[in-house]
């Protein structure tokens, strides 16, 4: 049988990841985000806008106190990854001495978290750590430390659960990947 498929702008994507398949992942990550952490009240800071709904599920699965606060850094058009990146929102949190842990979509060629990290660590956080939900291995151009992945996945372009194709595809729960591309 074959996959559903969804239209976006002039591309067609096919069901990739399930609603129930995230969710039982940040499940588990919410339980070992919560066993490293408890105690040492966190701050997420989430990447808009990519990230708002995996934020979202992924601070509710987490049993501790915490904080959240978001940053917007814009470097993506349409399927490709371009130049420098932008901070669009900076982060209105002072993380000296934080335990803060920064909660990325994807993590594509790297470059976004490449030029926020270091911005980061400029500020002395007790530490920081990455959680994606999604990695592409063998688009990451720029190495990174990521201890907390969801899913690893081929460098193929999805849309749903936060993630767009040119403004589309964000609401959806489920997670979907262009059709037909190598
Ligand atoms: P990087 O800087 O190349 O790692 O790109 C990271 C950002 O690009 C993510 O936060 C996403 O917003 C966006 N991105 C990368 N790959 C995809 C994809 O397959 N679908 C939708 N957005 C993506
Ligand atoms: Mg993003």
């Amino acid at each position: 049988m074959s996959k559903p498929t969804i239209t976006a702008h002039d591309l067609q994507f096919e069901l990739f990841i399930t609603a129930e398949q995230i969710r039982e992942r940040i499940r588990e990550m919410g339980a070992a985000l919560t066993e490293q952490y408890n105690g040492q009240m966190p701050l997420f800071v989430s990447i808009l806008n990519g990230a708002f709904i995996f934020t979202a599920d992924l601070v509710r699965a987490c049993e501790m106190d915490c904080e959240v606060s978001f940053v917007k850094i814009a470097s993506y058009h349409g399927l490709q990854s371009v130049g420098k990146t932008r901070t669009l929102i900076g982060l209105e949190h002072d993380v000296t001495d934080r335990a803060v842990i920064v909660v990325e979509d994807i993590v594509d060629s790297g470059r976004t978290l490449s030029e926020l990290i270091p911005n980061l660590e400029a500020q002395s956080p007790r530490s920081l750590e990455i959680v994606t939900l999604f990695h592409k291995p063998t688009a990451t151009a720029y190495p990174l430390r990521l201890p907390h992945i969801g899913f690893s996945i081929p460098d193929k372009f999805i849309i749903g659960y936060g993630l767009d194709y040119d403004g589309l595809g964000r609401n959806l729960p489920d997670v979907y990947q262009l059709k037909g591309s190598s």
